[in-house]
């Protein structure tokens, strides 16, 4: 068995106000190491709160997760935090560069977090993806686009197993979508695991898997090749 995610009954209740929201529930679902799955739903659907709940963001749940082996239930939070950081490299929804940092230092900051900040390591992958000409540049000056490239190549910086990104394509024109694409395709093809959110078709077709989410029930409408 070489599933990297086992997610068995999960479910997630959110509370608003005196309301209780069940917003997944009973989901089943597995990774295997390096294959690229991409996961479509309506907004308020649940794929973000999906997301967290596998990338570590949250661990209010109940049912089970197992992460390359481990299950988290029975991990303690400085593990958590550890297998966070080495082996999970999460592209958010929004934009998430931090602004008073150029180009080059966000995507190192993974590994400066680590202890391990290597900016010649850092200039190699922005180069490696194209990307070298905007190393200096801060956030506020480069496009949407390059924003969400450069998120991409910090979620790699620490070379991680598994890439979580929550539609990484989202606030991109076409042209600009499917660079990014190509960038997950390039992060996957390398040997990285990637689960990714989308609302659009198109980007789905470059996933081997395809997931729906709808009504807190996960349906796989396109499995393996
Ligand atoms: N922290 C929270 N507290 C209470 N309810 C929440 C919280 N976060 C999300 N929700 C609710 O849970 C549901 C799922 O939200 P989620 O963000 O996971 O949806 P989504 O599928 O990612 O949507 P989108 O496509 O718009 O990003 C929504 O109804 C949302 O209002
Ligand atoms: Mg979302």
């Amino acid at each position: 068995m070489n599933d990297i995610v086992e997610v068995r009954d999960l479910s997630k209740v959110y509370t608003q106000g005196h309301e209780q929201v069940l917003v997944l529930e009973n989901v089943n679902f597995e990774i295997r190491a390096g294959e690229f799955t991409a996961m479509l739903g309506p907004s308020g659907s649940g794929k973000s709160t999906f997301l967290n709940l596998i990338g570590l963001l949250d661990d209010c749940y109940s049912g089970s997760i197992t992460l390359f082996g481990s299950k988290l239930e029975s991990m303690g939070e400085a593990e958590k935090a550890e297998l966070r950081r080495r082996r999970i490299g999460f592209v958010f929804q929004f934009d998430s560069l931090l602004p008073e940092f150029t180009v080059l230092e966000n995507v190192d900051m993974p590994a400066r977090i680590a202890g391990r900040g290597d900016p010649a390591a850092a200039l190699a992958l922005l180069k490696r993806f194209g990307l070298e000409a905007i190393a200096r540049k801060f956030p506020m000056d480069i496009s949407g686009g390059e924003k969400q490239r450069a998120a991409i190549l910090r979620a790699l910086r620490n070379r991680p197993a598994l890439v979580i990104a929550d539609e990484p394509t989202g606030n991109l024109d076409r042209h600009n979508a499917v660079t990014v694409l190509e960038d997950l395709k390039k992060v996957n093809a390398a040997g990285a695991a990637v689960l990714m959110v989308t609302h659009n078709e198109e980007a789905a077709a470059y996933a081997d898997r395809v997931f729906h989410l709808s009504g807190g029930r996960l349906v796989e409408t396109r499995g393996r090749r």
